[in-house]
């Protein structure tokens, strides 16, 4: 009986099954970028549809930015480390993404809208993250959230880690987020060199680690700045940061179970639906 309980208490930790690096590519009116989730390496994971890192000092890379574009079906979450975006859209909404800030848009029955650099030279770097919405959801009105860097709340971890959490909970500190049916989870944390960092992850959750700032290990494996990590199942995710400080994506999601079709910036479930979005984009009905 009492090894019924203590394994049933049991935490186990999560390991790396696959890793993958990104690829170079351009978006938006040419703006460069590396997609890391969305390539015919890693297509989706769980919930998540795409990432992709943007990460540039040289104007040329960023200033034709992302002009007008329409999106349906899905959510986006764009976060912002370093250099500012403005994003304006045909519901009214406008605003200025900042460094340590974000915006989390749910394009629904669809949305059209531009993210354009609010700056002419200097770095800009940040991620984009695109998350499914189940087919109940995907036709309900567009609607967003702009978080301001005091908007996301830190989790201090044992050992000098932190962990600021944009969506889902590490502890007792929640994520501004509100929960939905992929009941994300956003953190990037933040490793002392020679720290480490445990993170719980809930089963049943896909999950992946990104480090962007130094290489990180998890159980075994050493990865390098930009070597997106694939986890198994899980209860957490143990990071160590062997060599240098640490600041990496830990990212989460419950994995939908439909299917799904994609046309560019349109995430239905059947290629009728996928049609029609594009009628009714056409017809001037985002
Ligand atoms: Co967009």
């Amino acid at each position: 009986m009492a090894q019924q309980i203590s394994s049933s208490t049991t935490v186990t930790a999560r390991d790396v099954i696959k890793s993958a690096r990104g690829t170079p590519t351009s978006d938006g009116a040419g703006v460069k970028l590396t997609r890391v989730i969305g390539t015919p390496h890693v297509k989706n994971v769980g919930p998540f549809l795409m990432l992709d890192e943007f990460r540039s000092d040289e104007p040329q890379d960023y200033l034709a930015g992302f002009p007008d574009h329409p999106h349906r079906g899905f959510e986006t979450f764009t976060y912002m480390l370093a250099g500012k975006f403005r994003h304006r859209d045909n519901k009214g909404h406008e605003g200025v993404l900042g460094p340590g800030g974000g915006q989390w848009m749910t394009a629904g029955r669809g949305i059209v809208h531009s993210e354009m650099p609010e700056q002419e030279e200097g770095l800009v770097w940040g991620f984009q993250l695109w998350i499914n919405l189940p087919a109940s959801e995907k036709m309900k009105p567009a609607d967003y959230r702009d978080l301001q860097p005091s908007d996301i709340p830190t989790a201090t971890l044992p050992g000098g880690a932190t962990a600021r959490v944009v969506s889902g909970r590490v502890g007792d500190v929640v994520g501004p987020i509100a929960e939905r049916k992929t009941a994300p989870l956003f953190v990037e944390v933040q490793i002392p060199a020679g720290g480490e960092a445990v993170i719980p992850v809930p089963r049943g959750h896909e999950a992946f680690v990104y480090p962007f700032e130094g290489g990180v290990s998890i159980g075994e494996r050493a990865l390098a700045r930009g070597e997106l990590a694939l986890l198994g199942e899980g209860d957490e995710v143990r990071l160590r940061a062997a060599g240098d400080a640490v600041r990496a994506l830990v990212i989460a999601g419950k994995p939908l179970g439909e299917p799904v079709v994609q046309y560019g910036p349109f995430v239905m479930n059947t290629n009728e639906q996928i049609k029609e979005a594009i009628r009714d984009f056409q017809r001037g009905e985002f």
